[in-house]
């Protein structure tokens, strides 16, 4: 098990130093006030790094780094457009720490115990640079310019699903995860509970660009009833008027290319208020999460989870779109071997799926070593700038090792630069 988790943590590596692998200059500007510059993510994986895995996070005790320079990296005390003006590391020596760092882990890694709760942090670790790479993706995309990254893997085609929603009857299931079965999962995923649900119908597939597109031709933007008040306000204010980089004539820019839209792809790029004024105009509504799980790893004949919506086999790229390496989503239909027990497709990979869901505690929460991942995003937390939505399933630039189906993203409801999408679901009477 040492040799799985070194394995992925070099993983996450080549990852982060593809992304990383340009000139100064790049490295070091701000590419959108949403964003850090790329060095700063880059040089924050490896003193997360240093915290956790050489000083068991105990921030008081010397690291690789001097106490004044290491601050510039906690994500609480330095906000994102401020980053670029800090007096970082330069990319050269972010790089050289985090190889020295990363030397120091793989000998502390080889001497550890063969235990779940010994390497659970390295695993924590794993998980957090994987996720880092995925805001780095992001960058990209916002940066102006020719792609630093080429054209993308090619993927599976998509294929026209019989139905376009399955039936999830009323019952019980069980939401969330324990660490005997999921040892890597992380607090917020945790304890698995039981919970009932009424009976719902969900959408096979995420919505497509073509679906998403007659909702703008129908004049979706400017009929102010499929929008909650607080969501139009949002949409006044910041001139919404079709998801973030679309163009207004049916295209889109793709790091850096622009492209026509590809109609069976699932949208990206909208918000959580774009999603909620689609689905009202669909005459549908966004799932909560626990819908959403439940469709995603039920297997009602059994009466228990799988792993994955398709059983419990490791993702392949003939079940999921993940790791990042197609730059975009599959068409819909593309992995009909990845369905889920109800015929739910997509679930895991393609596009983050917003769910109408705060991130809230499960019952018994109890925090992870790393006690600040998700506890200050709770509602009434002293950090929270509130109201935080759940997002499912991680998206085509998700790592693998550090997605699940009782995994948990969250943004804010306006924020829209990440990978995300969303499938539809309905109430059931008398399901
Ligand atoms: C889980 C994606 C919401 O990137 O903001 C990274 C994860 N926490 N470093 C984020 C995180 C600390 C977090 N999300
Ligand atoms: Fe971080």
């Amino acid at each position: 098990m040492p040799e799985t988790i070194a394995r992925g943590l070099e993983a996450a590596r080549a990852r982060t130093s593809g992304l990383t692998q340009f000139g100064d200059g790049e490295l070091t500007m701000q590419h959108s006030p949403l964003m850090s510059p790329l060095v700063w993510d880059l040089a924050h994986i490896g003193q997360q790094e240093d915290l956790w895995l050489l000083r068991g996070g105990v921030a008081a005790a010397q690291g690789q780094l001097p106490a004044a320079i290491e601050r510039l990296y906690d994500a609480f005390e330095n906000p994102r457009a401020s980053r670029a003006a800090l007096p970082l590391l330069s990319p050269g020596q972010a790089r050289a720490f985090l190889a020295d760092v990363r030397g120091r882990v793989l000998d502390a890694l080889a001497r550890a115990d063969d235990t779940a709760d010994a390497l659970f942090p390295y695993s924590m670790i794993e998980q957090h640079e994987q996720q880092h790479v995925e805001t780095m993706l992001a960058t990209h995309q916002l940066r102006s310019g020719e792609t630093l990254l080429g054209p993308g893997a090619p993927l599976p085609p998509g294929r026209a699903l019989a139905s376009e929603s399955v039936l999830v009857p009323a019952g019980d299931f069980v939401l969330g995860v324990d660490a005997a079965d999921e040892p890597w999962s992380l607090d917020n995923e945790r304890p698995a509970h039981a919970v009932h649900l009424p009976a719902f119908r969900i959408c096979r597939a995420p919505v497509r660009n073509a679906e998403y597109r007659r909702f703008i031709d129908d004049g979706g933007y400017a009929d102010r009833r499929w929008w909650s008040p607080i969501g139009w306000r949002h949409r006044l204010a910041a001139g919404l008027e079709r998801p973030q980089f679309w163009t207004p004539d049916g295209g889109r820019v793709r790091f850096g290319t622009l492209e026509p839209l590809s109609p069976d792809e699932p949208v990206q790029h909208v918000c959580f208020y774009e999603a909620q004024a689609y689905a009202r105009w669909a005459g549908a509504r966004l799932p909560t999460e626990q819908e959403w799980e439940k469709a995603c790893v039920w297997d009602p004949s059994a009466g228990r989870r799988r792993r994955w919506p398709w059983g419990s086999a490791a993702p392949t790229p003939a079940l999921a779109n993940l790791d990042g390496a197609a730059l975009r989503p599959a068409p819909v239909g593309a992995y009909p071997a990845g369905a889920s027990a109800y015929g739910v497709e997509q679930l895991i990979g393609d596009v983050w799926e917003w769910t109408s869901s705060r991130l809230e505690p499960w019952p018994g929460f109890t925090p992870m070593l790393y006690r600040q991942y998700s506890a200050p995003f709770f509602p009434g937390a002293g950090a929270s700038d509130g109201d935080y939505r759940v997002l499912r399933g991680g998206s085509w630039a998700t790592g693998a090792s550090a997605v699940r189906p009782s995994f948990r993203n969250w943004d804010l409801p306006i924020r829209r630069q990440i990978f995300c999408g969303f499938r539809l679901a309905w109430d059931v009477i008398d399901g």
